[in-house]
């Protein structure tokens, strides 16, 4: 039986670098993934085929919206769909054939198949042809990551009541795309449809879509996606999803109470990701999950069992890929004997629409409701020469400032490029940075990111271009 230092279980991007970094630290490392390609929803059915799509789908508007203002004449501009779709096939592929790559790199042993406890240190491998093998683990790290959820009364038949993962590979363009649920992967994967061309409609359960994000984000990218034609219905309880066989019917009552019905080619639940441990045979170890289902772990991402590390979406906390990454790192750190940290203060959420929103830190509700005294910047794209020179003047960043300190407490961003561009409010927060700090420093001109120097300059009431 062979026998590792770590066993990974789940090639997400919280498993592969979990596993990379305990091979960095000279642990002999295994992972096992249960499908045939590596890099786990991220990479096979989530951020990077839902960006290659958002990308495509950009280029596409931009040709039929926007190149004539550029002076740019392209007549007779067609969509090849087929070949969008193929595309996004090909840099998926490339995507997860470099993960192999990455741990033949690092010596790291692959398993393809199911992992399954056998107790706290052993593993049986299910492989897809059938046979079965053992193996042993000193620690194990669990990133077996996320499903998509439902609601109790939807049946997903996966053709036309159906989830992200069959939204980004179907054949063809919905006529009208029902989307339940305006959270990211509905405003994301809504606005791929609506610029090839098809009608969407947004049904969200709360007042706000985003509705965990800052309510300046909200409202500007609700005026945003109005003005591209999604039309977001919020306050909205979706009681019925029916396929018709040649449509889908969704009922649903409005803010009053009044039903409503929504008749659609397709129907794409997104109303959240429950943590995924079917098949693990949790039962034969201690490790214990919550009510929500997620594995339970300590600070250091201890399972109940100490061996045992959980990470990722199949833990608490948001479900995002560079959020697994950290935990990865993290635990793969612990295991070798450090001393690591995650401030999870300092995650920052993006959304991929366009205009791009983004967000780290605090939100200015969380402020009010902490008690914390704040001050507040704010800087329209359109007062900027950048977004002027490209056309991309919709949006505005908000920086929100310890009242005493001057301490930057939140960044919340929607524009072009926001992004790339919250990496420097994440940096500037985990050193401390005052909003003073930003506002004296240099920013290229002309770029989007001066909006974020005249943000915190606002703080101080002295912008320069507002
Ligand atoms: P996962 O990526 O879910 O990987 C878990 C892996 O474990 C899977 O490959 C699974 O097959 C395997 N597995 C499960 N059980 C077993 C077992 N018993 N044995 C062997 N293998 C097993 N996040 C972002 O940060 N940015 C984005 O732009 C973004 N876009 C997204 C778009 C969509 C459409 C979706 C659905 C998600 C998106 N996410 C995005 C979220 C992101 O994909 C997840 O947060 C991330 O993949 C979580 O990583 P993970 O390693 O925890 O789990
Ligand atoms: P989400 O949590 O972002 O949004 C779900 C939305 O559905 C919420 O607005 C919620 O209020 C709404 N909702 C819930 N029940 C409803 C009901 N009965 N009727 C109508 N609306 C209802 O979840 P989503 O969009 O499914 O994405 C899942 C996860 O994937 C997210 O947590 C996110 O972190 C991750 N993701 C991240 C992306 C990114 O970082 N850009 C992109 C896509 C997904």
């Amino acid at each position: 039986m062979s026998k590792y230092d770590v066993v990974v279980i789940g090639s997400g991007p919280g498993g592969y670098v979990a596993a990379i970094r305990c091979a960095q630290l000279g642990l002999k490392t295994a992972i096992i993934e249960k499908y045939n390609t590596l890099g786990g929803t991220c990479l096979n059915v989530g951020c990077i085929p839902s960006k290659a799509l958002l990308d495509s789908s950009h280029h596409y508007q931009d040709a039929v919206q926007h190149f004539d203002k550029h002076g740019i004449d392209i007549a007779d501009i067609k969509l090849n769909f087929t070949q969008m779709i193929a595309r996004k096939d090909a840099v998926v592929a490339q995507t997860s054939g470099g993960i192999n790559y990455l741990m033949e790199k690092n010596g790291i042993s692959v398993y393809q198949g199911t992992g399954s406890f056998v107790d706290n240190t052993h593993i049986k491998l299910s492989k897809s042809d059938g046979s079965k093998e053992q193996i042993e683990a000193a620690h194990t790290i669990i990133a077996t990551g996320s499903k998509p959820a439902s609601l109790p009364f939807i049946e997903l038949d996966k053709k036309r009541v159906i989830t992200s993962t069959e939204a980004l590979s179907l054949e063809t363009v919905p006529k009208h795309l029902i989307v339940i649920g305006g959270g990211v992967i509905g405003l994301e994967l809504g606005s791929v449809y609506k610029r090839l061309g098809a009608e969407v409609s947004v049904i969200e359960y709360l007042p706000t879509i985003v509705p965990g994000m800052d309510s300046m984000l909200s409202k500007e990218l609700q005026k945003s996606l109005k003005k591209q034609g999604i039309k977001c219905h919020t306050s909205h309880q979706v009681t019925s999803v029916e396929n018709t066989g040649k449509e889908v019917l969704v009922k649903a009552t409005d803010k009053k109470g009044n039903p409503v019905e929504f008749k659609g080619d397709f129907s794409l639940v997104a109303v959240g990701r429950k943590a995924f441990t079917e098949g693990l045979g949790l039962e034969n170890t201690g490790v214990q999950v919550n009510e929500r289902g997620q594995i339970e772990t300590d600070t250091q991402l201890r399972t109940h069992v100490p061996n045992i590390y959980a990470i990722g979406d199949v833990v608490k906390g948001a479900m995002l890929a560079h959020k697994a990454e950290e935990e990865g790192t993290m635990a793969a750190e612990i295991i070798a004997g450090q001393q690591p940290h995650i401030n999870y203060n300092l995650i920052p959420g993006v959304v991929y629409t366009w205009p791009e929103v983004a967000a780290v830190g605090k939100t200015e509700e969380q402020l009010k409701k902490e008690g914390i005294q704040y001050k507040v910047g704010s800087f329209a794209m359109r007062a900027l020469g950048r977004a002027r020179a490209s056309m991309d003047t919709d949006g505005q960043i908000k920086v929100l400032a310890d009242a005493q300190t001057d301490e930057i407490l939140g960044v919340h961003m929607i524009g072009a490029r926001a992004a790339d561009m919250i990496a420097e409010a994440v940096i500037a927060m985990e050193f401390r940075a005052s909003s003073e700090d930003i506002a004296r420093s240099s920013h290229a001109h002309p770029t989007y990111t001066e909006a974020f120097k005249e943000a915190c300059l606002a703080v101080h009431q002295r912008a320069i271009h507002s």
